[in-house]
């Protein structure tokens, strides 16, 4: 290691800088990537580490799982080898002088990275219920002597202690999304099955709603939770009958009453959950059908009063229902559909948002391509 980044043990006032700084913004931080980065910044500020890896569990594989530092790729070791998961079988921690004296070290990410590890320290990072999550590692000490001491073992262990707390919470929450996002893409092939459209319908509306969610410069968060929300746009359809929905020809005057009914048959379905998805899934199904001059259904809302949920996913809907069949009609060439939007530029639609559309409608073609029925 060069002596040029050679640097002392913190003195007790910077440490608690330290702890305090990253605790205020773990606490608030509910992204497990960014929270998983903070963390490891954590652990290697406290302990004047060069590098610190979280390793996490992951049950369906067996294995061990963490980013590579510096980069978004992942990593995977099997749960049963190397020094970080030999510390996640025993729950001993680990502190050890040169990794390549150590023969339960495994090379493979030096190999892959270039990296030299040398000193390492591991701890095992578990919950209040004593389950293993995961393993919290640092590697190579800065200081002159250039090894891991019974002080740092003290820290991360006290840094661990704390943050598995935020883990746990941000992966209980990961995990009941995950839940809810299979409900909903369930319930929303339901809808569709009963309007005799194929669940190839929701995956393109949903991917055409995340697209141009972040073209108009939504943040990717957001426009994840367009993408995992917009497919139960139609769920009021399930109360309304196949003769309508499926009827080849036009609607008469009080079919389409009907048919106006699913924006606030499923706006009900979905209100009364506080989940943030099926939130945003009400608002979606509610107002998707709203027009920016007011003259949609069903509040007749108009501008930005619809939120811009149901004005992206108004977009990306129509756009699915004129470029493939439906009963009652053909599907639409990139032409015909590209002139009916700049039509209804600010009469149906957000301005701003078809502006954005027109300047991407390739990415729109191209998932269309990709999600052919
Ligand atoms: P959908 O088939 O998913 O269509 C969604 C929206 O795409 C429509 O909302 C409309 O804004 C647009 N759209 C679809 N096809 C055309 C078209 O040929 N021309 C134009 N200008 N826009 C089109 P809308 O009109 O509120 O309809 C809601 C739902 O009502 C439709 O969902 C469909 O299930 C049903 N529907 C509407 N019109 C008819 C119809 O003439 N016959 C039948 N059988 N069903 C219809
Ligand atoms: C090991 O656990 O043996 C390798 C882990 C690492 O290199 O970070
Ligand atoms: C779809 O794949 O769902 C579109 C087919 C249709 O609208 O009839
Ligand atoms: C907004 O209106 O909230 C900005 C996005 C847009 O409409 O283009
Ligand atoms: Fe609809
Ligand atoms: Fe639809």
């Amino acid at each position: 290691m060069s002596h040029g980044r050679l640097k002392r043990e913190l003195h007790s006032e910077e440490l608690l800088e330290i702890i305090f700084d990253y605790a205020s913004r773990i606490t608030i931080e509910n992204n497990l990537d960014r929270l998983l980065m903070l963390m490891e910044d954590m652990g290697r500020d406290m302990t004047v580490a060069d590098r610190c890896t979280l390793w996490l569990y992951d049950e369906k594989t067996d294995e061990l799982l963490a980013r590579i530092p510096h980069g978004m790729e992942k990593i995977r070791v099997p749960a049963t080898s190397g020094l970080v998961g030999y510390v996640y079988q025993t729950a001993n921690s680990l502190v050890i002088d040169d990794a390549y004296e150590d023969k339960r070290f495994c090379a493979e990410l030096d190999v892959k990275t270039g990296y030299r590890t040398k000193s390492v320290m591991m701890i095992p990072l578990t919950n209040k219920q004593n389950q293993r999550l995961g393993v919290y590692q640092v590697i190579n000490k800065l200081t002159a002597d250039e090894v891991f001491t019974a002080q740092d073992v003290k820290y991360l262990s006290l840094a661990a202690s704390y943050t598995a707390q935020a883990l746990e919470a941000v992966l209980t929450n990961i995990e009941m999304e995950e839940a809810q996002r299979e409900i909903i893409f369930k319930m929303g092939e339901i809808g569709e099955v009963r309007s005799k459209e194929t669940g190839a319908h929701v995956k393109r509306v949903a991917e055409y709603a995340k697209f141009l969610a972040m073209k108009c410069g939504l943040s990717e968060e957001e426009a994840d939770l367009i993408k995992v929300a917009s497919p139960m746009h139609d769920i009021g359809k399930v109360a309304i009958a196949d003769a309508i929905l499926n009827k080849p020809g036009k609607l008469s005057e009080e079919e389409f009453i009907a048919v106006r009914e699913h924006a606030n048959i499923g706006y009900n379905l979905l209100k009364n959950s506080n989940r943030s998805i099926l939130k945003a899934a009400a608002v979606i199904a509610k107002e998707h059908h709203e027009r920016w001059d007011g003259k949609g259904y069903p509040e007749g809302l108009s501008g930005d009063d619809t939120h811009i949920y149901g004005r992206i996913v108004s977009v990306a809907d129509v756009f699915d229902a004129l470029a493939t069949d439906r009963p009652y009609k053909k599907a639409w060439n990139a032409e015909k559909i590209l002139a009916h939007f700049k039509k209804e530029r600010g009469c149906q639609f957000d301005p701003n948002l078809i502006d954005v559309f027109l300047a991407n409608m390739d990415g729109f073609l191209q998932i269309k391509e990709q999600y052919e029925d």
